[in-house]
């Protein structure tokens, strides 16, 4: 059987809806350095569901939404940070994030904590926000939708500084310390968190550079190896899952290899997702595929989208042995297709897959 697939149907809110990280948009707290960080209750969870616990190691993006069940299984604890703000948090990413913090304040760098779990409802809430007051473009690079925000997680902390005794809370006013940052960006592997929306890699996370959003792994060895190969949490995930893949980017006179690469690890990206199957090779279809009755028909399932450029990839690979998910079992899949596209100036998009 085929699965089929559309960016269009599997998650229309994904080119709607935003959420932010960082400074409140709000307004710019106030400092208070005598108020001292307190932790209050864990969040209350059956037995059951504590025993099932949390998967680390989930990927939330703007392809793959917060698992099924998530927040039964979350336990959670409160704090009060600097600025008198509650935080939530994820009990065990807040025990990890006070080592953090013990340890850079050993070198002089004092950190406290503006965001970590956020409802849909928060999520929300920031997004009309942040429309509101820095308009949909910067939004959309900044907040992701209700449901698809690595936040409600618990597991993503938002960081803001300390500097010579005065909070910097604001986006804007945080990214004038890049020296600061280098500092807590080389420790934060040791306890376990990853830097998810590094400079640059915006056409694979979806968002731009957030110095300040860290994630829990549960797994300093994982995070320094992430951070060592300097890669993103889903570049990691999709060669974790897929070691063995064999790649052709062919010959084009459109694209770079290196072009051909960021659209392949966005396939591969959702590829990961796709329990139990074993991907075995991936390559460039050519660029007869780049033509104007598939930009029209890539632009009419992404709603307001202006493309321009065209990328199929196709991939052979295994469904589950035991089959589950419409798949059919134990199956060969050939030519299973992917379409991206992009808009002049901006990273690759994937459409729609399947086929
Ligand atoms: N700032 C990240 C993308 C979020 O809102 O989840
Ligand atoms: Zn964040």
């Amino acid at each position: 059987m085929r699965k089929t697939f559309s960016k269009a149907a599997v998650c229309v809110a994904t080119c709607l809806i935003l959420a932010g990280c960082g400074g409140s948009p709000a307004s710019t707290p106030a400092a208070d350095e005598s108020q001292a960080e307190q932790t209050t209750q864990t969040s209350a969870t059956s037995a059951d569901e504590q025993a099932q616990g949390i998967d680390y190691l989930a990927l939330v993006n703007k392809l793959n939404p917060l698992p099924d069940g998530w927040e039964d299984s979350l336990e959670t604890v409160h704090m009060t940070n600097s600025v008198g703000d509650d935080v939530e948090v994820e009990k065990k990413a807040y025990d990890a994030y006070l080592e953090l913090k013990a340890a850079l304040e050993e070198e002089g760098v004092h950190v406290d904590l503006d965001s970590a779990y956020r409802s849909i409802a928060a999520q929300q809430k920031i997004m009309d926000d942040f429309t509101q007051k820095y308009g949909a473009d910067y939004a959309k690079k900044t907040v992701a939708t209700p449901g698809y925000s690595e936040h409600q997680t618990g597991l993503a902390l938002d960081l803001y500084l300390n500097i010579d005794g005065k909070d910097i809370v604001m986006n804007e006013d945080l990214v004038q310390y890049p020296e600061v940052w280098e500092k807590i960006h080389a420790k934060i592997a040791d306890y376990g968190f990853t830097l998810r929306y590094l400079e640059g890699d915006e056409h694979i996370t979806g968002y731009g550079y957030e110095p300040w959003h860290i994630r829990y792994l549960d797994d300093p060895a994982i995070a320094k190896e992430i951070a060592d190969q300097g890669i993103t949490f889903e570049e990691y995930k999709a060669g974790k899952v897929m070691p063995e893949v064999s790649y052709d980017f062919g010959k084009s006179d459109l694209y770079t290899a290196e072009e051909l690469e960021e659209a392949a690890i966005q396939a591969k990206c959702e590829f990961a997702t796709f329990e139990g199957c074993e991907l075995h090779n991936l390559r460039y279809a050519g660029d007869e595929c780049n033509t104007k009755e598939n930009l029209d028909w890539l632009n009419s399932l992404d709603e307001g989208a202006k493309y321009t450029q065209v990328v199929e990839l196709l991939t052979d690979f295994h469904t589950p042995v035991e089959g589950g998910s419409a798949w059919e079992a134990d199956t060969e899949m050939k030519d299973y297709q992917w379409w991206l596209a992009r808009e002049e100036g901006k990273g690759w998009q994937l459409v729609t897959w399947g086929y």
